[in-house]
């Protein structure tokens, strides 16, 4: 190879040095080979650059077919000049391409060009692996020489990191938008799962609170949600959430009763780091609803301080952490639910009056299903097909003597109760039709709406008391799903107290 003059080398490698700045700077793959190629042209001085890049898949070489044009083209990486240099790595430099047999005619004669001289280098990544072929073509004054195939190598080097990071590049853009769409597509489903229609009822009641949240959609007032357990206040919570405008903000849920009073501060209003040893700081409930939704279930149960820090945030939107001093901003909006009367709890003093004002500026009641009877065969229908779609399994019906179980039962557990037996009718049903052998024995069959109390016959108090008690008892359990701690609460014991009931009534836990 002849030495090349110094001055001269240096002009290249500047010149070098410039184009791989601007190439590092295109981060689109097709714009970036077209720089690549059009740099080439000028800095080799000859007619056509390309760069072929290995497609390690499908063991192709691709290229474009000409500058500024996306057209590709895609040819086997074994064949032609490009394949074998792509290949064994080595420089081709090459006086008259058609009388080189490895030369590929297939590519002339899809651009209609005419390749006389040709120069061939690999294109490596930084870890040395081959990554295409960089090839030059019709040098314009005479043939490529040995300068050209240093200044090539010198450019596909460069060119290859830049390459890389275009393609990285595209690849996390792809992953994004197709991220970006899936996205899209869950918050539509969420949307229509929860719009709201995902509340199950023909009838005037049910209807009455449809239309109650349609009409209250595009504001952001606080809802105090009431009904028994199971009638649907979480899903009522749930629809206004998400058809008001906050409905791509969290949606936060609490149970106010499920946790200890001591934690419950902590839990909504996050803490302090160091307030006990050991004690991490924590953003509470309210900061992560921050712009969004939260709802508050069993906000009968709060303490009397945490219902005075949950006023302070709706009045004056900022909260304190427990342990803290510095006041932090939020904006929330609130939907409470109680299955407690509020008022009567307002009486002894248990609530405050001006939270319950606060919170019920519009009162939303969930009716129990005893009270809404005639909806049960939409509801049982609509809550098998979801278990058939889940399922994927073929549809399935009840017999009619089914349904009329289902309608004159008691529920006291309300809809979830039906959803339940309905699912596990379903999950355990022998055929499609499900029939009155498959319903459970101790569906509890009678149509009335509270288990009714035996008549008084004459017998001792303490039998009738003990009586009474167990069916309290069980009945509190029923409800609570053999939760013993809220079943407690429910009949004013303590949760030791309640066990030794139980265990006085052989009442199973
Ligand atoms: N009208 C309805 N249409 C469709 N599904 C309903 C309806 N009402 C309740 N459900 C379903 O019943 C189940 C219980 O509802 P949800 O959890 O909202 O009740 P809840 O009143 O919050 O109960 P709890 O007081 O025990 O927390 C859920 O699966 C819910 O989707
Ligand atoms: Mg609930």
């Amino acid at each position: 190879m002849a030495s090349i003059p110094q001055p001269e080398l240096n002009e290249r490698l500047a010149a070098i040095l410039a184009i791989s700045q601007k190439m590092n700077s295109q981060r689109d793959l097709s714009a970036l080979l077209d720089l690549i190629a059009h740099e080439a042209i000028s800095l080799l001085d000859c007619d056509r650059a390309s760069i072929f890049l290995l497609d390690r898949e499908t063991n192709e070489l691709w290229s474009k077919v000409a500058l500024g044009s996306d057209e590709i083209l895609r040819f086997d990486a074994s064949r032609g000049i490009a394949g074998s240099t792509a290949t064994t790595g080595e420089i081709s430099n090459v006086r008259d391409a058609y009388s080189d047999p490895r030369f590929y005619t297939g590519i002339d004669g899809k651009t209609g060009y005419r390749t006389r001289t040709l120069l061939a280098v690999a294109v490596r990544n930084q870890q040395g692996a081959i990554i295409g072929a960089f090839e030059a073509l019709n040098k314009r004054v005479g043939v490529f020489t040995a300068r050209d195939e240093e200044s090539l190598t010198a450019l596909a080097s460069h060119a290859a990191i830049a390459i890389e990071t275009a393609q990285l590049i595209g690849e996390l853009r792809r992953n994004q938008d197709e991220l970006a769409q899936q996205n899209a597509h869950l918050w539509r489903e969420v949307e229509s799962r929860y719009a709201t229609h995902g509340i199950i009822g023909s009838g005037q009641r049910i209807q009455q609170v449809v239309r109650l949240i349609e009409r209250i959609r595009d504001s952001v007032v606080n809802v105090l949600i009431t009904g028994e357990s199971g009638t649907g206040k979480e899903l009522a919570a749930k629809a206004i959430h998400y058809n008001s405008p906050r409905v791509r903000r969290p949606f936060v849920a609490l149970n106010c009763a499920a946790l200890p009073e001591t934690l419950l501060e902590s839990e909504l209003f996050g803490i302090e780091k160091g307030v006990a040893t050991g004690v991490n700081s924590r953003v509470g409930q309210f900061q992560k609803a921050d712009g969004g939704t939260l709802f508050l279930d069993e906000i009968g149960d709060l303490s009397l301080i945490a219902q005075a820090k949950i006023l302070r945030v709706l009045q004056e939107r900022v909260l304190e952490r427990v342990g803290g001093r510095t006041p932090i901003p939020v904006d929330v909006r609130l939907l409470a639910a109680t299955n407690k009367d509020l008022e009567a709890e307002i009486a002894k003093g248990t609530f405050r009056e001006d939270l319950y004002y606060r919170i019920k500026v519009i009162h939303i009641h969930m009716p129990p299903l005893r009270e809404i009877r005639d909806e049960i065969p939409l509801l049982a229908n609509h809550f098998l097909k979801e278990y058939c779609r889940e399922t994927v399994r073929e549809a399935m019906e009840f017999a009619p003597e089914v349904m009329r179980k289902l309608m004159s039962t008691a529920w006291p557990g309300n809809v979830r109760q039906l959803r339940n037996e309905v699912m596990r009718l379903s999950a355990c049903a022998r055929h499609n039709l499900i029939e009155e052998e498959d319903l459970w024995e101790g569906l509890p069959a009678a149509g009335r709406d509270e288990p009714a109390p035996a008549p008084v016959k004459l017998q001792s108090l303490k039998k009738a008391v003990a009586e009474m008690e167990r069916r309290m008892i069980a009945e509190a359990l029923n409800e609570t799903r053999n939760n013993q701690q809220q079943a407690a609460k429910l009949l004013g014991l303590s949760r030791q107290g309640l066990i030794n009931k139980m265990k006085r009534y052989a009442i199973a836990g």
